[in-house]
C-alpha cells in the first residue's frame, strides 16, 4: 500500500481536515509533521464537530496510530486540552497518539515574543501571526541554545535548563517590550513538569517507529498544516508561517526519507482566502468577498479572525501544485459559489505591462501584479445534496474542469459541504490535462 500526503495549496484553511478524515480509514498511521497550534482542522462527523489544532485528524479513526513528528512545535497545554476534550466525547486518544521527543516545546516566552514581534510601526503591514508563539519557538529551535524539546520535559536537567533560559529571556524581552514581562521560572517548571508527566506515556522516538513502519510496508498518511503559500522558504515571504508547509516539508518534518512518499493530493478551495497580512492578488474587499465569507463561514478556526476572501488564483495554485509534487487535486467548498451569477478565475498576472504565468518570488512584485481574469457563468443551484459528477450542473463541472486545466492536475475529489457525505469522488478523474 502506498503512502500519501495531503497538502494545502493556498494560504491554509483549505478544509484539509475533512479530506484527511475521509482518507484515514485507508491508512494505519497518520502523521502531523510541521506547524503547531496555529493550525486549526475542523472535522464534521455526523452531528459532531471536532476542532483540532495539534492532534492529527486521524484520531477519529479508532484503527489508526497518530504521530506528532519532530517538525511540529507543541504547546502542551493546548495538546492536553484537546486530548481531554476528545476523551470526554468517547475518543480513545492515549492508545492512539505518539509524540516525538524531538518535537520542540512552545513556552510562555514564545507567546510574549510573538506579541512583541507583531507590534508594527505606523504604515507597516503586520504579518498578523496567530500569536501562538510559533515563530519564536522555531527561531529558538534553529538558534539551539534556548530551546526545549518534549523529551527534555522528562529529563533530570529540566529545572536547570528552564532557570537558565528564563534568565536570558527576561533580559531579552524587557529590552523590547513596552510592558513588564512576567516570567516565573518556578511556576513554568511546575506547569510544564506536570504536563510532561501527563504526556510521558505518549512521548518517545517516533523516528524509529515511523522508519520501522514504513520499511515494513505499513500505510502512512501525512497531514500537512497551513498551506504551501505560507511555506517559510517557498511562500510569500515574509508573510508566511515559520515551517515548510508545502510538500517539500514532509521529509524533514516527519523524519521519513523521500522514498516513502508515494502520492500527493493537493487541496484547494474553489476560491481563495487568507488570514493575516501580505499580498493577495485576487482579494475581493467588496460585496463578493463578503458574500463568500458569509457563505463559506470564513472565520479563523484558531483565532476567529474574519478571513480575507477572493477569486481562485490559478497562477498561485499551479506554482504550489508543482512545488508540492501534487498528483491529484481535491477541490473544496464548491457549494459556496453556488449563488453567484459569474465566477472569475485568475489565469495570469500582469506586471509592469507584461503578462506572466509564474508566481513572483518577491513580495513587492506580488504586491504589484494585476490579476488577469477569465469569467465563467455560475450555476445558481444548490449543490449541497449532489453526490455524483453526473448530477452536478454543467457550469459547475466546467468551472472545476477549467481549474484542473490551468493547474495542470486532475481533480479527484469535489467537496460540496462540510459533512463527510457531502463529497463527490470523480471516478473518471475530472481532468482535461
Ligand atoms: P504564525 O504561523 O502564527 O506565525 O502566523 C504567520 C502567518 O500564517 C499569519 O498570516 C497567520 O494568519 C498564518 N497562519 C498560520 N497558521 C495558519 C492556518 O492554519 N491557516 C491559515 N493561516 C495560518
Amino acid at each position: 500500500m502506498s503512502n500519501l500526503c495531503v497538502i494545502g495549496l493556498q494560504w491554509g484553511d483549505e478544509a484539509k481536515g475533512k479530506l484527511v478524515d475521509l482518507l484515514t480509514e485507508r491508512f494505519q498511521i497518520v502523521v502531523r509533521y510541521q506547524g503547531g497550534a496555529n493550525a486549526g482542522h475542523t472535522v464534521v462527523a455526523g452531528s459532531e464537530t471536532y476542532k483540532l489544532h495539534l492532534i492529527p485528524s486521524g484520531i477519529l479513526n479508532p484503527q489508526a496510530t497518530n504521530v506528532v513528528a519532530p517538525g511540529v512545535v507543541v504547546h502542551p497545554a493546548t495538546l492536553l486540552r484537546e486530548i481531554h476534550g476528545l476523551e470526554e466525547r468517547g475518543v480513545d486518544v492515549a492508545g492512539h497518539l505518539r509524540l516525538s521527543e524531538r518535537a520542540h516545546v512552545v513556552l510562555p516566552w514564545h507567546v510574549e515574543e510573538d506579541r512583541i514581534a507583531n507590534e508594527t510601526e505606523p504604515g507597516e503591514e503586520s504579518i498578523g501571526t496567530t500569536l501562538r508563539g510559533i515563530g519564536p519557538c522555531y527561531r529558538d529551535k534553529v538558534g539551539r541554545r534556548y530551546a526545549l524539546r518534549l523529551g527534555d520535559l522528562l529529563r533530570d536537567d529540566f529545572e536547570e535548563r528552564v532557570h537558565q533560559i528564563c534568565k536570558f529571556k527576561k533580559r531579552y524581552l524587557s529590552e523590547f517590550s513596552e510592558y513588564p514581562v512576567e516570567l516565573d521560572a518556578d511556576q513554568i517548571i511546575r506547569d510544564y513538569g506536570t504536563m510532561g508527566q501527563e504526556l510521558s506515556a505518549m512521548i518517545g522516538d517516533t523516528n524509529t517507529f515511523l522508519l520501522d513502519a514504513a520499511e515494513s510496508g505499513q500505510s502512512i498518511l501525512f497531514e500537512g498544516a497551513q498551506g504551501a503559500l505560507l511555506d517559510v522558504d517557498h511562500g510569500t515571504f515574509p508573510y508566511v508561517t515559520s515551517s515548510n508547509s508545502s510538500g517539500v516539508g514532509v521529509c524533514s518534518g516527519s523524519g521519513l526519507p523521500p522514498r516513502f512518499i508515494h502520492q500527493v493530493i493537493g487541496v484547494a478551495k474553489c476560491y481563495s482566502t487568507r488570514v493575516g497580512g501580505g499580498p493577495f492578488p485576487t482579494e475581493q474587499d467588496n460585496e463578493t468577498g463578503e458574500h463568500i465569507r458569509q457563505l463559506g463561514k470564513e472565520f479563523g478556526t484558531t483565532t476567529g479572525r474574519p478571513r480575507r476572501c477572493g477569486w481562485f488564483d490559478a497562477v498561485a495554485v499551479r506554482y504550489t501544485a508543482r512545488l508540492s509534487g501534487v498528483d491529484r487535486l481535491s477541490m473544496m467548498m464548491l457549494d459556496v459559489l453556488s449563488e453567484l451569477d459569474e465566477i472569475r478565475i485568475c489565469v495570469a498576472y500582469e506586471i509592469d505591462g507584461r503578462q506572466i504565468d509564474d508566481f513572483p518570488s518577491h513580495v513587492e512584485d506580488l504586491r504589484k501584479v494585476r490579476p488577469v481574469y477569465e469569467t465563467l457563468p455560475g450555476w445558481q443551484t444548490d449543490i449541497t445534496g449532489v453526490r455524483s459528477l453526473e448530477d452536478l450542473p454543467a457550469n459547475a463541472v466546467a468551472y472545476v474542469q477549467r481549474i484542473s486545466q490551468l493547474v495542470g492536475r486532475p481533480v479527484e475529489v469535489i467537496s460540496v459541504g462540510p459533512d463527510r457525505t457531502q463529497t463527490i469522488f470523480c471516478n473518471e478523474m475530472l481532468s482535461v490535462v
